[in-house]
């Protein structure tokens, strides 16, 4: 049975460090947040140009309210196109839910696909322990009634081309919850 938008509105901000992930958005920025569930984070954001929302579940094909977009669709399919109208882009708790050979796949195929300066906001469930990473493998069984994947972020990072810039990365833990951030910019040409 799938948690009512209300509660899941109500539930989702007291595990997920919100107020961290916005404040890593820049002012103005053309949005796509890959994964967006049921779009939680659009009503915390606040002097954005544009938002828009990718997602397998989202109930109807298509909405278009003046500069937010919904939009249902496959992630890794959707990011195979043209890019350019976007230039911040979201991946909050997406990762774990790919299978391990298109997690790679899909970050290789966006980060070729940004402009310069565009910037990457990435983060992901990366268990600290065995208990915060059985805790976290069983809320997902529940919740999404999947087995997640890990995604393996220190071989992405030592990977990364210098062509792109790590602007950040850190921990930040809410109850069992080791929430990972990884903020990537593609570098301007004197960086
Ligand atoms: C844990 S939820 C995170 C939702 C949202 N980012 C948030 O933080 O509130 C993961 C979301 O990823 C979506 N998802 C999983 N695989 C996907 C794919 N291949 N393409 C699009 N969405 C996908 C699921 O439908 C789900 O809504």
């Amino acid at each position: 049975m799938e948690i009512p938008k209300n509660i899941y509105f109500k539930l989702r901000p007291l595990i997920l460090p919100i107020n961290k992930i916005i404040s890593q958005i820049p002012v103005e920025a053309n949005i796509l947040d890959l994964g967006c569930g049921k779009g939680l984070l659009l009503n915390y954001l606040k002097n954005y140009e544009s938002y828009t929302g990718v997602d397998l579940n989202l109930s109807s094909n298509k909405i278009k309210i003046k500069n937010v977009n919904f939009i249902r669709d496959d992630c890794v399919k959707y990011t195979n196109q043209n890019l350019n109208q976007f230039d911040t882009f979201l991946i909050i708790d997406l990762l774990h839910h790919l299978n391990p050979d298109s997690q790679l796949n899909f970050l290789k195929d966006l980060l070729n696909k940004i402009k310069k300066n565009d910037i990457i906001i990435i983060k992901d469930i990366l268990p600290k322990n065995l208990f915060t990473k059985f805790w976290n493998s069983f809320h997902d069984l529940i919740v999404s009634k999947q087995i997640i994947n890990y995604f393996n972020f220190k071989e992405f990072e030592i990977n990364l081309s210098a062509d792109y810039k790590i602007v950040d990365r850190f921990y930040k833990r809410i109850f069992l919850y080791d929430h990972y951030f990884l903020i990537i910019k593609k570098k301007m040409n004197f960086q």
